[in-house]
């Protein structure tokens, strides 16, 4: 059967693929992407608190993803939303969405032991914020971005596409001795060839890749940043997602994805260990420069779990009342940990180090 891009196509092959995908380079980057990934993991368990760590690191993983999508914004944009509150940037509001969509779908996911229906259809929700859910209209083509051209044109039937996205949970959930991260890769190329969505695909796909590496215990917190990867590397990303389709090049596709988990392990395991240090460092400076009944440890790794804080934090964080954590906050800038800025009525601290750090 002749593959035709514009008509729908509703004949997308069932999981698992039929070919075989354990070739040897493929094997051999597998085992270079976990040992990486391992290391990356281990590092984390590490840590102090790597949890504390997440929320900007996810932050670094949104905003690369949305950028994609050409939804574009400052890091800065971002957190002076998340501090204040205040969404008045759409494409930071962006981010935060896509945040809280790898939070719902990360809870889903424990609540649950494996990736399903459920899971990917908040996920969705949350970044689209709306309730359209799966593609019940026709209409939804893949075009190439420079020329126009209609390159793929996915399934339609909202019932065909569920008995698609049943055949993804199963396969995802399925113990069949397969490599992970290889059925990462297929996972991928199926969910975006499904396309379920009218839109919000692409994004929702990226979230599911790190969830599924939780899923399979590569991970233990999502805790990777993969889309900046992509991005670098978009045309290929698209050109190899199609040439699954056209040329059955499984093998091509899966190191692609193997090859974009390494690199972003490493980033990822570089980028930490440059803010570990860098914790230790204001820890150091914090314990000879602030007042002795200032200076908690408490107080030091709140402000590497929120770059931007302010008095409420501490508070909530239980870390002393608003009077005295206000203190705490000018004092850590009389000592230079902190810069302050103005934001409406408030005050908002920023950690310029971590700042720094993650920029880079
Ligand atoms: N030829 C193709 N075959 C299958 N999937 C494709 C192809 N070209 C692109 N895609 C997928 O479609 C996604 C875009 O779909 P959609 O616009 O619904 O998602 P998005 O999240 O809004 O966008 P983006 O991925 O650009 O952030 C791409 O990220 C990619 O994963
Ligand atoms: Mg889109």
């Amino acid at each position: 059967m002749k593959f035709d891009p514009a008509k729908p196509f509703n004949d997308l092959p069932r999981l698992p693929p039929s070919a075989d995908l354990e070739s040897s380079a493929v094997l051999r980057q597998a085992a270079r992407t976990h040992g990486i990934l391992g290391k990356l993991n281990g590092y984390c368990a590490t840590l102090p608190n790597a949890g504390m760590l997440i929320d900007s690191l996810i932050i670094q993983e949104a905003r690369s993803s949305s950028a994609i999508e050409n939804i574009i914004t400052t890091q800065d944009a971002v957190y002076r939303a998340m501090a204040t509150g205040v969404l008045a940037d759409p494409a930071a509001k962006e981010v935060i969405e896509y945040r809280e969509a790898l939070w719902k779908g990360h809870r889903l996911l424990k609540a649950q032991g494996s990736i399903g229906v459920k899971a990917i259809l908040t996920v969705q929700e949350t970044i689209v914020h709306n309730d359209a859910g799966v593609r019940a209209l026709p209409g939804t083509v893949l075009r190439n971005e420079s020329t126009g051209k209609v390159v793929y044109t996915p399934p339609t039937g909202r019932e065909r596409i569920m008995l698609l996205l049943g055949n993804l949970e199963e396969y995802i959930g399925r113990d069949d001795g397969v490599d992970p991260l290889i059925k990462m890769a297929v996972v991928h190329y199926q969910f975006e060839s499904i396309h379920p969505f009218y839109d919000g695909n692409g994004r929702t796909g990226r979230i599911v890749n790190i969830l599924y590496l939780v899923q399979r215990g590569l991970l233990d917190l999502p805790l990777i940043y993969l889309s900046r990867e992509i991005i670098e590397r978009k045309e290929d990303y698209y050109r190899l997602l199609q040439e699954v389709r056209t040329r059955d090049s499984w093998e091509e596709w899966i190191l692609f994805v193997l090859g974009t988990v390494e690199r972003s392990s490493d980033h990822t395991l570089r980028l930490i260990s440059s803010i570990k240090e860098l914790l230790e460092k204001t820890i150091e400076t914090c314990r000879s420069r602030l007042p002795r009944t200032t200076y908690s440890k408490e107080l030091v790794e709140r402000l590497f779990a929120q770059p931007y804080v302010k008095t409420e934090h501490l508070v909530k964080a239980g870390i002393a009342e608003r009077r005295t954590a206000t203190k705490y906050l000018r004092q850590l800038e009389e000592i230079g940990v902190l810069s302050s800025f103005k934001a409406w009525r408030e005050t908002i601290f920023v950690n310029t180090g971590l700042v720094k750090a993650l920029k880079e």
